[in-house]
């Protein structure tokens, strides 16, 4: 059964699903002063596909319903591969088509709310950065680690594995940077405390931050904490062969 029908709000949509916004944004829909008025009446309003929108709106909410399942899975037992293929599928996936949202965003809330609330040129700033850090990081995994583990899991040859385990501990330092800027971010908007006259750019940006943080924090854990181990556990199982 569909989440939602036309006959809802916008902004009631948005505040249960906020993740429509991107929907929204993309149809010229307006979620911020114009809110209050049943989804329906805007889309005949400005002529666009009723059906088209309610489609992409419900299939996205099913999406997302899919990842937060996924979350609650015990990853420990999944194999390698499945799980590799888990990370780039949902989180690498989920930061490519994410970074340059948030960052549009976070830039729009800094030009509007910048000079009343200047603790947001830092979030631009430190968002920016860790934007930077993260793409490199991803490109480091797709394009050494993951293939290095891909290519180990089809022909077995032990170069491939050694080639996956030497880059772990860098990969776990920039982990650990991210992790550190995500925190910073964190104190310095004070736990992501929207400010009274805040709009609904500002809550949405804040909900995407810390929906990333939630994403990223995640994404960290199965690697450290699951994919490495797994990995070094078996180079050092080939070594005593
Ligand atoms: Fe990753
Ligand atoms: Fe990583």
């Amino acid at each position: 059964m569909n989440k939602f029908d036309s006959q809802q709000n916008i902004g009631d949509i948005v505040v249960a699903f906020p993740k429509a916004a991107d929907i929204f944004k993309e149809n010229k829909i307006d979620f911020c002063c114009g809110g209050n008025k049943p989804l329906k009446s805007v889309i005949e309003a400005q002529g666009l596909d009723e059906n088209k929108i309610m489609k992409k709106l419900n299939e996205l909410y099913e999406v997302v319903q899919k990842d937060n399942r996924d979350q609650s899975k015990d990853w420990n037992t999944v194999p390698i591969g499945e799980l590799v293929e888990h990370i780039l599928d949902t989180h690498h996936a989920y930061l490519w088509s994410e970074l340059p949202k948030i960052s549009d965003y976070i830039t729009k809330i800094l030009r509007v709310h910048g000079e009343n609330h200047p603790e947001l040129t830092k979030v631009h700033k430190l968002f920016h950065m860790v934007k930077m850090e993260l793409e490199e990081h991803l490109v480091e995994e797709e394009t050494i680690q993951y293939p290095a583990i891909f290519r180990y899991l089809e022909k077995n040859e032990n170069l491939d594995l050694i080639k996956a385990v030497k880059v772990i501990s860098e990969l776990e330092s920039e982990h650990t940077a991210a992790g550190d800027t995500l925190k910073e971010i964190r104190n310095i908007t004070n736990d992501y405390l929207v400010p009274d006259d805040a709009c609904r750019s500002y809550d949405l940006s804040y909900f995407k931050l810390i929906e990333m943080e939630s994403d990223i924090f995640q994404h960290i854990h199965l690697e450290n904490n699951i994919l490495f181990p797994k990995l070094v556990a078996l180079l050092n199982d080939t070594c005593e062969k």
